[in-house]
């Protein structure tokens, strides 16, 4: 989950409305500032049947990002531009995605056009996922301690939707070269936005791939967050996540087709000393219980969130054929 904005938008200062209670959904004359504006926007959508999960947790980080994203504050400003008064037209434009994020239960990043992941600011709109990856925590700290050196090396990321981690891995590992794969063409259109954005088109190369299908070479790092929610489970979520792309959510009866497939082919494109690091969230107990041989170790994850594997090329080695059976994409 990008944490950046969550974080800045929590430190602010809770201020009380200019005047006036939350009496309808339209925005009451009195509500006139960006901090006015961001504990009524928050006491909107707390009255609504909205749900949180895509970039931020709680309703007011998500007003804070509505308010200073139409208002064009700076988040990381806290609450000093709590006073600014918004323009007629900022407040239009807020009200008519807050009708749209209630009505449509659109995720707010998406009408933002504006997701944060480990803490820099990406494109996003549905044809890729929302980035909210608890592997931001890792990649910032460069993969440390698990990876063998990050003076310079390859990483290969599969299923790279929006390009976020992608990005990050670049921008955290400065000498590296990154292969961003995608099986969705869509996905890598906004993954391109956003190398492009941050100048990163020499060190990370887009490829349309269905996992290791047509990806060459051998990597120091293997990273990715596949779909792992079971197929299944596709009525029960929230709303939110009708907008987001199926293929980027689900994989197979119990979550695990994607994870089944990098797991049996990682070790053919790991150097010897490499590494695969590998997100499954909620599945982890099915993971283990469907592989128990298999020697993964699971970070204690400081910013929340849960269930990323960290697997040695050396321990995939002999035990994976063995154990994971099942496609061969190679
Ligand atoms: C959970 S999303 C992760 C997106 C991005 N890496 C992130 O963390 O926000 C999974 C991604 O895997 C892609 N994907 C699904 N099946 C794939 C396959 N067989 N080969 C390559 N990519 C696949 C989806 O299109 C989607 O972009």
């Amino acid at each position: 989950m990008g944490r950046s904005i969550l974080h800045c938008a929590a430190s602010v200062q809770r201020n009380e409305l200019d005047g006036g209670d939350v009496a309808d959904s339209k925005i009451p004359a009195e509500v006139k500032t960006a901090g006015a504006l961001i504990n009524w926007v928050t006491a909107c959508l707390d009255s609504s049947d909205v749900f949180f999960g895509h970039g931020t947790d709680n309703s007011r980080d998500e007003a804070g990002a509505l308010v200073y994203h139409v208002m064009q504050l700076d988040h990381c400003a806290g609450n000093r531009d709590y006073g600014v008064r918004a323009s007629p037209q900022a407040l239009a434009e807020i009200q008519t995605l807050l009708d749209t994020r209630i009505g449509k239960r659109v995720p707010m990043p998406y009408l933002l056009n504006e997701a944060w992941f480990a803490g820099r600011s990406f494109y996003v709109d549905q044809r890729a996922l929302i980035p909210r990856s608890p592997l931001a925590e890792l990649i910032v700290a460069g993969f440390t301690p698990w990876l063998a050196s990050v003076d310079d090396g390859s990483a290969l990321e599969l299923g790279t939707g929006s390009g976020c981690i992608a990005v990050a891995c670049a921008l955290a590992l400065p000498h590296w070269k990154i292969v961003a794969t995608d099986i969705s063409e869509t996905a890598l259109e906004v993954a391109r936005i956003n190398v492009d954005r941050y100048g990163l088109s020499a060190r990370i190369q887009l490829l349309k791939a269905d996992m290791f299908a047509g990806v060459s070479g051998r990597f120091d790092l293997i990273v990715s967050n596949p779909p792992y929610v079971p197929a299944a489970e596709s009525d029960d979520l929230p709303a939110e996540y009708g907008h987001e792309p199926p293929v980027a959510l689900y994989s197979g009866p119990d979550g695990l087709d994607s994870a089944r497939r990098i797991l049996q082919n990682a070790r053919n494109h790991l150097n010897d000393k490499g590494l695969l690091v590998l997100e499954v969230g909620e599945q982890r107990e099915c993971l283990e219980a469907a592989f128990p041989r298999l020697p993964l170790t699971w970070p204690e994850l400081d910013r929340g969130g849960r269930g990323i594997a960290v697997i040695t090329a050396e321990d995939l080695g002999p035990s994976a054929g063995a154990l994971v059976t099942g496609v061969n994409d190679d």
